[in-house]
């Protein structure tokens, strides 16, 4: 609401004043609403700043604005507080979770994300991939934008011929049969260590993958074991970080669409063969794109140019958005130059991310410190539930709070710091009810929702004139920037976005319940207090929704 008026200030004055832009800040400290600075203007019509002032004062008028002034060369503009909260109140209230939806006249989207290795353990960089991306969808559906969510599993390359011969040498069915996983993973490392003796492994590989390709029912039949397996497992992870997927087409389901593509890269001239390699060239800054190897095999670029074809032609995607490591920078550059070569009408964006550190150092899964991630989100449960039982021994459903907390510690840990950075993993940290983590969210709406309990909001009854008090009327304005911090998230593909603005919500209104006692006599005060606590409840779940973490009724 306050964007929108500043917006209509902005238009008014630039149509009146005959200037080309007009700056208006909305300061962080102070007491004014909406601030104009009058410095350019002085200068350029060499006025004093308070001439200025003078000059705009008498064509300054909006219903919204209460009263202005001049102050240090700014001009201060002040909104009528009472009409201003009784609009976004009401908003709030009539809209529950609703609020902050917008509509935004944006092309359809896919958004490809977690997309991990099957027969590889899932890494916490998947683990990265699959909460933004999961936010990023719920974030993108709310401004009813059409999100198509893709699992791209990494179920098809060279790497299936090195597990299919290491497990027709080494392997044994019951071990894989019982832990998939890190069978297969056991199996993929033994190749690896074996073929340094033995280098003819490597081209058995090759050539098993050759054939693989070219439907060998043998070797067909396994893989296919191999995916369902490893399937089975991610989709247990997924259920317990309560993600799901639109579409589960891996690479391997591109295999029959591979052709089409060479054949399209052919016809519009952009293939060479390089030492007996097929390749794109893509010019002076980046390396060619390797579109098939020398002995016939595609490659991941293949795979997904066939991928984002498929998504244009099957869900009229004009931009994908990818989000996937660092380490990818240079494939996705790649990706989206091809695409531009072919000429077709899609935007690829690399929404990349940085690595978790342990400890200071980088966590991989590889080596033996890390245990697998869900025993790491098993223990983050399990701590949870120790300080639930702690804090309130008479909740019920202590088991199904502690994974929401837990889980919800985890998933906020990612998701608070602007992607790109790094982030720690420090479970006690991250679990604290107080700071900035998902607990004290969660904590600070169950709060209200006990303070709430067995009152009833009666709109007629609100006294609006108490939104006038400075700290209240600091948490309507916080409330009422929800939607431009939806579209803002949206804009830059950042979650956190959303997590920096529910913390400071939160933690606003928990100073603010320190000033003011929330369950008075007055009745009109009272139902004043209700609804702005209400309303802040609804933010913040509406804003944990948004993230993937759940909100709760006790904990
Ligand atoms: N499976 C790949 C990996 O784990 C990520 C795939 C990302 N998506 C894509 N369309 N390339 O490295």
């Amino acid at each position: 609401m306050i964007d929108q008026i500043k917006e209509n200030i902005k238009q008014l004055l630039i149509d009146k004043l005959h200037v080309e832009d007009v700056t208006i800040e909305r300061p962080k400290r102070g007491l004014a609403d909406l601030a104009i600075p009058l410095f350019g203007f002085a200068k350029a019509w060499k006025l004093s700043p308070q001439k200025v002032y003078e000059k705009i004062e008498p064509i300054l008028s909006h219903p919204a604005i209460h009263s202005i002034e001049y102050v240090g060369g700014f001009l201060n503009i002040f909104i009528k507080r009472v009409e201003f909260s009784r609009y976004v109140l009401i908003e709030v209230y009539e809209k529950q979770e609703a609020f902050g939806e917008q509509f935004f006249d944006e092309e359809p989207i896919v958004i490809d994300y977690s997309s991990p290795n099957i027969a590889k353990s899932f890494s916490v960089g998947h683990l990265r991939s699959t909460m933004i991306g999961h936010a990023l969808k719920n974030i993108y559906e709310k401004c009813s934008i059409k999100v198509t969510g893709v699992n791209h599993l990494g179920d098809w390359g060279t790497q299936f011929g090195k597990m299919i011969v290491a497990y027709e040498k080494w392997g044994n069915p019951d071990d894989v049969e019982a832990d998939p996983i890190n069978a297969l993973q056991a199996l993929y490392v033994r190749f690896h260590d074996e073929s340094e003796k033995d280098t003819s492994l490597e081209d058995q590989a090759r050539e098993v993958f050759r054939a693989l390709e070219e439907g060998d029912k043998k070797y067909v039949s396994l893989w296919e074991n191999f995916r369902t397996k490893s399937l089975e497992e991610f989709m247990h992870m997924y259920d317990v970080l309560n993600v799901s997927f639109d579409s589960y087409h891996g690479e391997a389901f591109y295999n029959d669409k591979m052709d089409a593509i060479v054949q399209e890269l052919e016809n519009k001239g952009l293939l060479q063969i390089d030492e007996g390699a097929t390749i794109v060239d893509l010019g002076r800054d980046l390396p060619p794109a390797l579109i098939k190897r020398s002995d016939g095999a595609t490659l991941y670029i293949t795979r997904d140019l066939a991928a984002l074809k498929y998504r244009m032609d099957t869900y009229g995607a004009k931009r994908v958005l990818y989000v996937v490591g660092n380490e990818q920078q240079l494939h996705f550059k790649q990706l989206a130059t091809v695409a531009h070569l072919l000429g077709w009408n899609v935007e690829i964006e690399h929404i990349n991310f940085g690595l978790v550190l342990l400890d200071g150092k980088k966590m991989s899964t590889r080596d033996g410190k890390t245990k697998r991630l869900e025993a790491v989100i098993d223990q983050a449960v399990h701590e949870a539930k120790l300080a639930i039982s702690d804090k309130n021994p008479s909740l019920e459903e202590k088991d199904q709070v502690a994974k929401a907390v837990g889980v919800g510690a985890i998933i906020f840990n990612d998701l608070k710091n602007e992607r790109h950075l790094d982030i720690d993993f420090n479970l006690s940290q991250m679990l604290k009810f107080e700071g900035q983590t998902g607990p004290y969210l969660q904590y600070s709406s169950v709060r209200i929702e006990s303070m709430l309990k067995d009152q009833r909001i009666d709109i007629a009854n609100v006294d609006f004139d108490v939104y006038q008090i400075d700290h209240y009327f600091e948490l309507i304005k916080l409330v009422d920037q929800f939607p431009e911090i939806i579209e803002r998230a949206k804009d830059q593909n950042s979650p956190s976005v959303i997590a920096k603005y529910l913390l400071s919500l939160a933690q606003t209104f928990n100073s603010f319940y320190g000033k003011e006692r929330i369950l008075v006599a007055d009745v009109h005060r009272l139902q004043a207090n209700l609804l702005l606590a209400r309303s802040i409840q609804i933010v913040i779940n509406e804003g944990l929704r948004l993230l993937g973490i759940e909100s709760l009724k006790a904990m």
